[in-house]
């Protein structure tokens, strides 16, 4: 007996030992942590659960039968994030460069059918030279069963993604279809083509990083939603993030024990809107002042920074945060912020998490650029993804909210539930010196009737009142009583029920 359960100890540290030691060494010269040290830091301590850490592949081409390690390159099982279950897999750079076999797909494929019958998020920790070459098309045959399970999970269970190392070819397509992709920079990178193949293609001279890098993807491509300085870093913020979402679609987002006060009164609210209409403020500090603690998960960060997406917690229960930037292109809506905040609008509706919108927004942004890159389809995602979201939802205008923007922003007219301004609102068709223009068009070379004119278009329409009237807003809220009235919505709004009509699926302009 003693001898059978010492020979599970010695083949436990055989698995554990991955691709070995001099390996493991080489990983940690790179500043990078084990497949089994990150998993270490992301779950509870003590909480993981392993699963097939004695499958080993069966590939017999290219001398592979002389060698079999445990594991076969990725490590999967599941455990727990404060408390809350998820099924996680990191793949073990180790061995054969983290490479995908046919087994190695069969675990990852496992864990994520335990996840979406049981209900948890799976989290990928993604390290991998591709697929495991010398298997061939039985690797990507693995890699396929891994996208149709990515695609079937979507919408059920939240899908977490870590670049941690090289993810390359169309190894990047598991990653690209699910909810969240955050990187570590300097250590990783996403391409479909190499630089390599881009040279020879055509004739670009371009680093892996620079082709697809961290800063790339969070900064121009948006591809990815956060880069971390480091594996630990971002271990810890998959955490914060696992937080505040809920376990799949069938539950509630979850509720954490508060402290602060619901009717909380922020003064320094009220003057946040600065006297002159084109200066701009900071949109971050109402959403902060509104938030529990101050606390705010920021998604897509350094992308379209005109607007603002994100996770809150109000009175500890999760809310998603859709808000205006008038520091960045004056919070004009353009093709990359649209596609940012639709995506973001639709993950909330999938997941049950109340949306909260800020608006100031002079409208979309003008242009040839825009134009030909077919700001009409994306801009009308964003108005479709509004629209179509039963959750709970709960729009403040603070200043700007001009045209169609004014429209797409949450508004009442589709079907906003509660729809409140501060009195510095301005719900018009457009700006006073645009509408000025047109209507006095004849006037146009007299520059005192032209400022009298002006003057009494921002009278009559640079208020919140005239959509007050008619119902469009439910209320003028003092800004300092923003946190107050904006969490008593959503309490009322806990039962809300609202289904839309039957549909195999809809026809999101894409
Ligand atoms: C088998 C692989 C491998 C692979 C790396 N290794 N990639 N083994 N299949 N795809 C092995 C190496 O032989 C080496 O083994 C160990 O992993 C570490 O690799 P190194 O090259 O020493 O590491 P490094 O210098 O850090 O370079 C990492 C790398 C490079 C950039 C990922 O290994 C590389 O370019 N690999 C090939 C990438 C690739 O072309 N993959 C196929 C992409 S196509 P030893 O024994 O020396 O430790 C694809 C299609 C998917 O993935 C399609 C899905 C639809």
């Amino acid at each position: 007996m003693t001898d059978i359960l010492q020979e599970l100890e010695d083949r436990r540290a055989a698995a554990r030992l991955g691709g070995g030691q001099k390996r493991i060494d080489a990983q940690h010269a790179k500043g990078k942590l084990t497949a089994r040290e990150r998993i270490e830091m992301l779950l509870d301590e003590g909480s993981f659960e392993e699963f097939d850490m004695f499958v080993a592949h069966r590939c017999t081409e290219f001398g592979m039968e002389a060698e079999r390690p445990y594991g076969d390159g990725v490590v999967t099982g599941w455990g727990t994030v404060n408390g809350r279950m998820v099924y996680v897999f990191s793949q073990d750079f180790t061995v054969f460069g983290g490479s995908l076999s046919e087994t190695h797909a069969q675990k990852i494929c496992k864990i994520m059918d335990m996840a979406v019958q049981n209900g948890a998020p799976v989290i990928g920790l993604n390290d991998s030279g591709g697929a495991r070459i010398q298997e061939g098309v039985a690797s990507l045959a693995g890699y396929a069963d891994v996208f149709q399970r990515n695609i079937m999970a979507s919408g059920v269970v939240p899908q977490i993604s870590v670049i941690m190392g090289p993810c390359a070819g169309g190894a990047v397509y598991s990653p690209a279809m699910t909810d969240f992709i955050f990187m570590v920079r300097d250590s990783s990178y996403m391409f479909v083509t190499g630089p390599d193949v881009v040279k020879t293609v055509t004739n670009e001279v371009v680093t892996a990083e620079e082709l697809g890098g961290a800063s790339t993807h969070t900064r121009k491509s948006s591809v990815a939603d956060g880069a971390f300085e480091d594996d630990a870093v971002a271990m810890m913020e998959v955490r914060r993030l696992v937080d505040f979402l809920p376990l799949s679609n069938r539950e509630k987002p979850p509720h954490r024990p508060f402290h602060d006060d619901p009717a909380r009164v922020e003064p320094s609210l009220d003057t946040l809107i600065p006297e002159s209409p084109n200066q701009p403020y900071d949109m971050k500090e109402l959403i902060r002042k509104v938030a529990d603690e101050g606390d705010f998960y920021e998604i897509q960060e350094d992308f379209a920074r005109n607007i603002v997406t994100g996770f809150i917690r109000l009175e500890g229960s999760t809310v998603g945060v859709v808000a205006n930037q008038p520091m960045v292109l004056a919070g004009c809506l353009d093709i990359d912020a649209s596609r940012k905040a639709a995506r973001f609008v639709r993950f909330c509706d999938a997941f049950e998490i109340p949306i909260l919108t800020f608006v100031d927004v002079p409208g979309f942004l003008p242009g040839t650029g825009q134009e030909h890159g077919g700001v009409i389809k994306h801009g009308a995602k964003l108005l479709f993804a509004f629209g179509e979201a039963t959750v709970p939802k709960v729009t403040v205008i603070t200043r700007k909210a001009y045209g169609g923007a004014y429209d797409v922003m949450s508004s009442k007219h589709i079907r906003g539930d509660f729809n409140y301004a501060w009195p510095t609102a301005e719900i018009a068709v457009m700006g006073a010196k645009g509408a000025t223009e047109i209507l006095y068009r004849s006037e146009l070379g007299d520059a005192d009737k032209i400022a009298a004119r002006t003057r009494d278009y921002e009278d009559r329409f640079a208020n919140p009142f005239v959509a007050a009237e008619r119902g469009f807003i439910d209320e003028v809220i003092q800004p300092q009583s923003t946190r107050r009235r904006v969490c008593r919505a959503f309490a009322s709004l806990r039962n809300k029920k609202l289904a839309n009509p039957w549909k195999k699926h809809d026809n999101l302009p894409l």
